[in-house]
């Protein structure tokens, strides 16, 4: 059974007196805030993990390669392992066929996503929507489309490598369960995250690749074809590939 923090602190009846933002460093740090608010002193050191709380934080990691479909969602929906928590409206986990065949792989949500709570609803989700049908698939029937962050960054910022690194277990876990025949990856940053490299796109594109052994296709991402529709064709390409290596599966 998974663990939450709160039942870690019920278990050592810590709660409901112990909380962690009280703690010595914490006060510490918040007291030399005010100090340098008011003038009275010029840096403010980062406050530093007591032992208590790094071992809390150690006990209370949630086992998420064990989890089921529900027990993910809920803990994605929970989450609070890095600072885009603190800016989300909510989480975005997925949508789709939880046992599809096809796994889109897009970067992390947008404003309109954020709001909505489902991945690809804006004009990006249009064209995937349409570059989809263009290979007979409907969103919903045996596809699923996640991204590789669950919470967006804000002012639409790249990801950076500590919440690739938070999220990526909920993803892998999310691959594993459904066990997808392929995966879609769009753009740079799913390619690159999923692949575990810097290259190009152009030079990940027109070959098969393997994320924790599922065939993955590399394609441009639809924000990007939205600004550079000449490059459609060779999305176009990138779709056959997807569909023809599906059905020689
Ligand atoms: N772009 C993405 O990569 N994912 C979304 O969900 C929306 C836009």
């Amino acid at each position: 059974m998974t663990m939450t923090r709160e039942d870690v602190l019920r278990e050592l009846e810590l709660l409901p007196a112990w909380k962690l933002r009280e703690s010595p460093a914490s006060r510490a740090h918040s007291i030399a805030q005010t100090d340098a608010m008011e003038g009275k002193q010029d840096a403010v050191p980062s406050p530093v993990e007591t032992p208590i709380e790094k071992l809390l934080s150690e006990i209370a990691q949630p086992d998420i390669q064990g989890m089921d479909w529900q027990q993910l969602q809920d803990c994605v929906r929970n989450c609070q392992s890095c600072s885009l928590a603190q800016t989300r409206t909510q989480t975005v986990f997925g949508v789709g066929d939880p046992n599809a065949d096809w796994l889109v792989v897009g970067e992390a949500p947008g404003a309109e996503e954020d709001r909505l709570g489902e991945p690809f609803v804006g004009q990006a989700g249009k064209l995937l929507d349409n570059m989809l049908a263009a290979i007979r698939l409907k969103r919903g029937e045996n596809v699923y489309i996640a991204n590789v962050l669950k919470c967006r960054p804000p002012q639409n910022r790249d990801p950076n490598g500590e919440e690739v690194q938070k999220c990526d277990p909920y993803l892998k876990r999310q691959v594993e369960l459904i066990q997808p025949k392929l995966i879609l990856a769009l753009g740079k940053f799913a390619a690159q995250s999923l692949l575990n490299t810097q290259d190009s796109i152009s030079s990940l594109r027109g070959r098969l690749h393997q994320y924790h052994g599922v065939p993955v296709v590399v394609t441009f991402h639809p924000a990007y074809l939205l600004r550079s529709p000449l490059e459609k064709a060779k999305a176009w390409e990138d779709l056959c590939l997807a569909r023809d290596t599906m059905n020689g599966l």
